[in-house]
């Protein structure tokens, strides 16, 4: 900022750079204030005056007249209906996928997630009453949901999606409380957070709150379908599909005048999923995108890989054919937002015809993104591309009218080759092996840029630093 302050300065500049920093103090220290009177009376007037205007909080357990309390409790037939509609709730809402680092330890937290200012740790969510949530009312329960307020009133990181889960409705939340505590208890206490300061201090989550937070339930339009209700619900909500797909601000909120337009997150672009015909997945039928969120493939269009893959195998291949249609009419509703795109990601490229013959009896020196594609892909995508098993489930896809190839930046592509694709549901147990520790930075470059410019958009490309960047990324 005051780049000069290393030059011998004359005494008048002196003085004025000192008035300068006064001033500067002065007003850090006046927002300081307003700030801490905010603080002060959000903490008198905020959360304490909580869910007065909602439903009481018994009304989910009216639901279930006569059910006594849940936890502990022998199994009545609503109770168990109860639990059955809390696990379907906590599949929608994925909360195994950030809550589980060790398959062995589902629910029990401890899965680190990279933030531009730290690293937060997963919670336990077990029923364990001192590492997990077993000693937590109801209210406190709704009120880390719905508020983003932990059970001694502490603010919780927005790396917990309370920004979309503060839409669910109590009787919603209740049911995925009264699953969880049907979990086995886990006896576990995950590693602590290490955010630099002042990230470390929750109480300026209240600030991050104030621009980047609507606390209130999900409000269905009358205007609308109730099909087109419940995906909104779902989608704004428990699915929290914005959260990877959406852009963010410099704070790390949703850019809410660019929601479904796609952004990059870990290395993977979430892409843009509006209408748009060019930049979105205008172009995708109805059943398309259904297959898609089932299966996670849709052939001729896209396949499922890195954090996708994990929606879908932990979360949208679970949800009923209702509600994967209404998230889709949902989908099908928001404005389009093009990012400039000519063509959709899906309708480029063309067969290789010609590579193995020019190849073949010619010694290559060089680091040749051909020869290593037929080398280390070709097995299962074919030397043309064209892939084996056509739509059949399991099959190995076409990289010709491929999202991921024809993208117009080239960063699942690399991140695929990298990181390989796992995913398993109901139809096929997918798996593409990670090329990371057989291929060098360049080699995977080579290849990238091979497949983009033969078989997908051949303005998309990678640089050997960008991959070694990616490398490190998941
Ligand atoms: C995208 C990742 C993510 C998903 C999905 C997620 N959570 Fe979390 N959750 C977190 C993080 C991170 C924290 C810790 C925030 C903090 O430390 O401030 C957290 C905290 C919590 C807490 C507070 C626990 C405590 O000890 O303070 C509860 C309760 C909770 N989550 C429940 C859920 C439920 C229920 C779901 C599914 C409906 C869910 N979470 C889905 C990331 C996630
Ligand atoms: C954890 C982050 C994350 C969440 C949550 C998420 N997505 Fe995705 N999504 C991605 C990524 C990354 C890709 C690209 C995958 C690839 O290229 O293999 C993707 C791809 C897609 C595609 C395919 C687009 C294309 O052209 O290839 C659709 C459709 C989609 N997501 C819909 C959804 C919906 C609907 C939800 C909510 C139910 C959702 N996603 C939630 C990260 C996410
Ligand atoms: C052992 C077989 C196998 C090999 C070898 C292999 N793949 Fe794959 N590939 C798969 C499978 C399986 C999938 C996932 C199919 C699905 O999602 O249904 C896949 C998916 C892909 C996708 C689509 C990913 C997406 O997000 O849409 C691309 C692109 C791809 N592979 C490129 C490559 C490249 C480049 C190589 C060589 C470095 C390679 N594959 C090597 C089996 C293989």
């Amino acid at each position: 900022m005051t780049n000069n302050t290393s030059r011998v300065q004359p005494a008048d500049a002196l003085v004025q750079s000192m008035r300068r920093r006064r001033f500067r103090v002065a007003t850090l220290a006046a927002a300081f204030s307003l700030f801490a009177l905010y603080v002060a009376w959000h903490e008198a007037h905020g959360p304490g005056m909580r869910h007065s205007d909602e439903l009481p909080i018994t009304q989910a357990r009216a639901d279930d007249a006569a059910q006594p309390a849940i936890a502990g409790a022998t199994p009545t037939v609503a109770s168990s209906d109860l639990v059955k509609r809390g696990e379907y709730l906590a599949r929608a809402g994925d909360c195994v996928a950030c809550h589980t680092a060790d398959k062995a330890r589902p629910f029990a937290g401890g899965l680190p997630i990279n933030t531009p200012f730290g690293t937060i740790v997963t919670p336990n969510i077990t029923p364990d009453p001192d590492t997990g949530i077993g000693q937590w009312s109801d209210a406190d329960f709704l009120r880390a949901m719905h508020e983003g307020v932990g059970k001694s009133g502490e603010r919780l990181y927005p790396a917990f999606p309370y920004a979309e889960y503060t839409k669910v409705t109590d009787q919603d939340v209740l049911a995925i409380r009264a699953y969880l505590n049907t979990l086995t208890p886990i006896h576990y206490a995950p590693p602590s957070n290490s955010l630099k300061f002042p990230f470390n201090q929750r109480w300026l989550m209240v600030f991050w709150n104030l621009f980047n937070f609507d606390e209130g339930r999900f409000v269905p339009d009358p205007k609308q379908s109730p099909e087109l209700n419940r995906g909104a619900y779902l989608v704004q909500g428990l699915a929290h599909c914005e959260e990877c797909h959406t852009p963010r601000n410099f704070m790390q909120g949703l850019k809410t005048s660019s929601r479904f337009s796609g952004a990059v997150q870990a290395g993977w672009h979430a892409y843009n999923i509006t209408p748009d015909k060019n930049s979105g997945v205008g172009n995708w039928s109805d059943d398309e995108l259904a297959a898609y969120l089932s299966t996670g493939a849709a052939p001729g269009r896209a396949n499922a890989a890195g954090p996708m893959a994990e929606v879908v195998t932990d979360s949208t291949q679970y949800l009923t054919r209702e509600d994967v249609g209404s998230i889709v009419t949902y989908l099908r509703s928001v404005p389009p937002i093009n990012g400039g795109e000519s063509r959709p990601r899906d309708q480029w490229g063309n067969p290789a015809v010609d590579d193995v013959t020019a190849l073949r009896g010619t010694t290559i020196n060089t680091v040749n993104g051909a020869q290593l594609f037929i080398a280390n892909c070709a097995t299962c995508h074919n030397w043309t591309g064209q892939g084996v098993g056509a739509s059949a489930p399991g099959a190995y896809p076409s990289l010709i009218h491929n999202s991921a190839v024809g993208a117009s930046d080239a960063n699942n592509l690399a991140m695929v080759i990298l990181h390989g694709v796992s995913r398993t549901t109901k139809q096929a147990d997918v798996l593409m092996p990670a090329f990371a520790t057989q291929l060098t930075d360049d080699q995977v470059a080579a290849i990238t840029n091979y497949v983009t410019k033969q078989f997908g958009n051949p303005q998309s490309t990678v640089t050997v630093d960008q991959v070694a960047t990616l490398r490190t990324q998941q």
